[in-house]
């Protein structure tokens, strides 16, 4: 057996260490890529809402979040491909909900690439709605505008 799976709040310096690696992860997601400069950018409440999935040192997820307003807004979610279907991300948005609900916040918001079938079924699993679209200037692709209510996903969150 290999080591525990741990869910760790994502800090600065892990994720200025471990820049490479959450670049890797985040650009496997199709769309648009992400840099350095921005998957370090200053955001409300990042460093408190953005969660890393770890094995010994190794990152094996990432979901990067920051407060907006009266919501959590999910701005990237990856998982290493060898750890989908094992309820991770369910688990962290859990996290994250149960966080926000406990700082009075009511919505987390996300956004997600149309055509990523196994994206959208995730959120709309776990009680996301779409509220809108849109094309990204940058990539050309559509996009759907997701949000769910906190008490929602705490309840579609709690494992079987
Ligand atoms: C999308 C992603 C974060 C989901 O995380 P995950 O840990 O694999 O999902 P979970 O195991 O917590 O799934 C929870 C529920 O969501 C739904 N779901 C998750 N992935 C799904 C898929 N590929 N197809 C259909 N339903 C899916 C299921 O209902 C699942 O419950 P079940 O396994 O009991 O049936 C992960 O698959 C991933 O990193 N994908 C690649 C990157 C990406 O597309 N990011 C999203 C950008 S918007």
């Amino acid at each position: 057996m290999g080591p525990q799976l741990v869910l760790a709040p994502l800090t600065r310096a892990m994720a200025e260490d471990q820049a490479d690696r959450l670049l890797e992860l985040i650009n496997s997601i199709p769309g648009r890529s992400w840099s350095r400069k921005e998957l370090l950018a200053q955001r409300p409440d990042k460093f408190r809402y953005s969660r890393v999935w770890l094995s010994g040192n190794k990152v094996l997820g990432v979901v990067i979040a920051s407060r907006k307003d009266e919501a959590v807004h999910i701005h990237q979610v990856a998982l290493d491909n060898e750890y989908h279907r094992r309820g991770l991300g369910r688990r962290a948005y859990s996290e994250i909900a149960g966080l926000a609900a406990s700082e009075g916040l009511s919505t987390v918001t996300a956004n997600c690439l149309k055509s990523d079938k196994g994206a959208l079924d995730f959120h709309l699993a776990l009680g996301f709605a779409s509220v809108g679209r849109y094309t990204d200037p940058d990539d050309g692709r559509d996009y759907l505008r997701l949000k769910a209510a906190v008490a929602t996903i705490l309840d579609l969150g709690q494992p079987e």
